[in-house]
């Protein structure tokens, strides 16, 4: 079976299959009987063992629009909590012949751990510092949507502005990754403490000084502190981090004039952003992230589950 652990595994081909793939569920998704069959007695189970509104929320919507039957599993309430290991729990959720399994877990790696272990397509809904790829794929196609380009388009000399814990951000691995292979011009800006070492290596400008790095960005993606992850290394008090590196209306004039302002969620008000700029009527994409973040699942919840159902297009993800 193919999974999709991460970004790094796709093609570019293949990030552009995905998204040309969800275009027609985003029309799908617009109409007033939102539902498909095409997964029709398919059972596909989320596995949560991190907390998660967005991605957990538009793979339960996914997968019901397309007709399957939607199970959750939330660790804080499973046999998790009773110290069953990561690999036991995956065997169990294998006994019951789930068709896909969507996992959100704490530690770098453990989706693959899991992909390897059980005989259904396993899907990465964020895993430790790692992965997001299903995030990746909904924000390149908001971004394409925002920019009126075309199916098929890519995103050649978009420039692009990441802001924020790029340290611990899965998101701002997986985006990197995926704009990078679609042609887009990257910054990343963040305090030194919460800067990759080897981020350069990754093709990407790197900036410490939010104004230098926002000028000429066309996307201005903002991400949460991931004080979570931080262990007590560097946690800058709020007040600084916004004087620093907060995205305020201000601000945003340092950037293109049409800038557009991203943030994957959940957002820390007043801290990386301002809600001036996350409310903001035409600057700001936020919503349309979400939005686009039920049809990218339902694109990749179809395409990973077509060999199941021996249907065309099983291959359209060849490689891994
Ligand atoms: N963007 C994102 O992954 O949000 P959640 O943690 O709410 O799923």
């Amino acid at each position: 079976h193919r999974d999709l652990t991460g970004i790094a595994q796709l093609a570019r081909h293949e990030i552009l299959y995905l998204l040309d793939e969800a275009e027609q569920w985003v029309e799908l998704n617009r109409q007033s009987h939102k539902r498909a069959e095409v997964l029709s007695g398919l059972t596909i189970i989320n596995a949560f063992f991190e907390n998660s509104t967005r991605t957990l929320l538009s793979f339960e919507i996914a997968g019901k629009r397309l007709g399957a039957d939607v199970v959750n599993m939330h660790a804080a309430t499973s046999s998790v909590k009773k110290g069953e290991t990561l690999i036991d729990t995956a065997m169990t959720l294998n006994a019951m012949r789930a068709d896909a399994i969507v996992i959100r877990h704490g530690s770098s790696g453990a989706v693959r751990l899991i992909a390897e272990k059980v005989d259904c397509p396993v899907l990465n809904a964020g895993d430790g510092q790692h992965e997001h790829p299903t995030q990746a794929l909904l924000d390149a196609l908001t971004m394409r949507h925002a920019l009126k380009l075309a199916p098929g388009s890519d995103l050649n000399g978009l420039k692009v502005t990441i802001c924020g814990d790029i340290l611990h951000s899965r998101v701002a691995r997986s985006n990197i990754l995926s704009l990078t292979a679609l042609g887009a011009d990257i910054s990343v800006c963040a305090p030194p403490a919460l800067m990759p070492a080897d981020i350069e290596a990754m093709g990407v400008r790197v900036f410490h000084d939010f104004d230098a790095a926002l000028k000429g960005a066309q996307i201005v993606m903002m991400l949460r502190l991931q004080q979570e992850r931080m262990q007590g290394q560097f946690i800058p008090s709020p007040r600084e981090y916004r004087y620093l590196y907060g995205l305020t209306l201000d601000r945003l004039a340092k950037a293109d004039p049409a800038a557009l302002v991203m943030h994957p969620g959940p957002m820390n008000r007043g801290i990386e952003i301002d809600s001036q700029v996350a409310d903001h009527p035409t600057r700001s994409l936020i919503t349309d992230q979400v939005e686009r973040g039920v049809a990218i699942r339902m694109a990749c919840l179809d395409v990973l589950t077509r060999r199941t159902r021996r249907v065309p297009g099983w291959d359209a993800l060849s490689g891994d």
